[in-house]
């Protein structure tokens, strides 16, 4: 198979909350479909938000396209349409690093951090990914226990977050926007290296204006604020995210 020919769309591999994986005529490819489906609270609320699908997949290439030319290993590969992109098949580790540079979220909630606090450095979380547990933190030595990953993935996975932070906190201050935090998945290649596989898109990192602090992320579905596809149009408009033309 030539590398740009077109892969054809096999049986559904997961459908997951948001996205759902298709296999291909490639064993090593997959399909990575963005719905417009969006949740919160593990799945708990629930909407189809029109133009979601397309918005999070051109979002996602950039964000890819950004991180593989600064050299990040990750699993895009290219765009196929509106809402499919080709991503490397990987081997996904069932945990979710988190980087947190502002408190927000969870962790106002659950260890009472003033929402807005500033973290230097960035606050490092591991956890893990098991909706009907409510994807609890963990330690990195649970997570070796239970046998999700190793030693050497934990610690490349970290050094790997922390890199996304420092490549993309410059590029969303300069879209006037603060990177408050983000969730990754990693997962292992055929080779054996680990490489960033899911997607980042405004469903899993929250962004906050810089002046207004106003959110511009999935935080607007979660608190029923309206405007959340408007939010990630603006966001990706700022960043120059192609294909993407709305009004501020
Ligand atoms: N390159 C890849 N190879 C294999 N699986 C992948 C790859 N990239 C992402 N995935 C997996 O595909 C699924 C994406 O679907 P979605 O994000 O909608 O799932 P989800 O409902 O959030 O469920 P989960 O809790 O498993 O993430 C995730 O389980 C993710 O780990
Ligand atoms: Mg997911």
């Amino acid at each position: 198979m030539s590398v740009m020919s077109n892969p054809a769309y096999g049986e559904v591999l997961s459908e997951g909350k948001a996205k759902t994986l298709y296999i291909t005529d490639d064993p090593q490819r997959l399909i990575l479909h963005f719905r417009d489906d969006t949740t919160a609270f593990d799945g708990a609320k629930r909407a189809s938000l029109s133009g979601k699908g397309t918005l999070n997949n051109r979002f996602n290439a950039f964000i890819m396209r950004h991180l593989e030319q600064a050299g990040v290993p990750t699993h895009f590969e290219r765009l196929l349409n509106n809402q499919d992109s080709l991503v490397h098949r990987l081997d996904m580790l069932a945990v979710e690093f988190v980087v947190r540079n502002i408190a927000a979220g969870s962790l106002c909630k659950r260890l009472g951090f003033e929402s807005g606090l500033e973290l230097r450095p960035p606050l490092q979380e591991l956890f893990l990914k098991d909706d009907e547990r409510g994807d609890p933190l963990i330690y990195d030595q649970h997570a070796i226990r239970l046998g999700l990953a190793t030693q050497e993935q934990l610690h490349r996975g970290a050094e790997l977050a922390l890199r996304v932070n420092e490549l993309l906190m410059p590029l969303m201050a300069d879209a006037g926007m603060l990177l408050v935090d983000y969730k990754l998945e990693f997962g292992m290649d055929d080779g054996g290296e680990l490489l960033l596989g899911d997607e980042f898109t405004p469903d899993g990192c929250r962004l906050w204006d810089t002046k207004s602090r106003e959110s511009l992320d999935k935080d607007r579905f979660r608190q029923g604020l309206g405007g959340v596809v408007e939010s990630y149009r603006i966001a990706a408009k700022r960043l120059g995210v192609e294909g993407v033309v709305a009004e501020e």
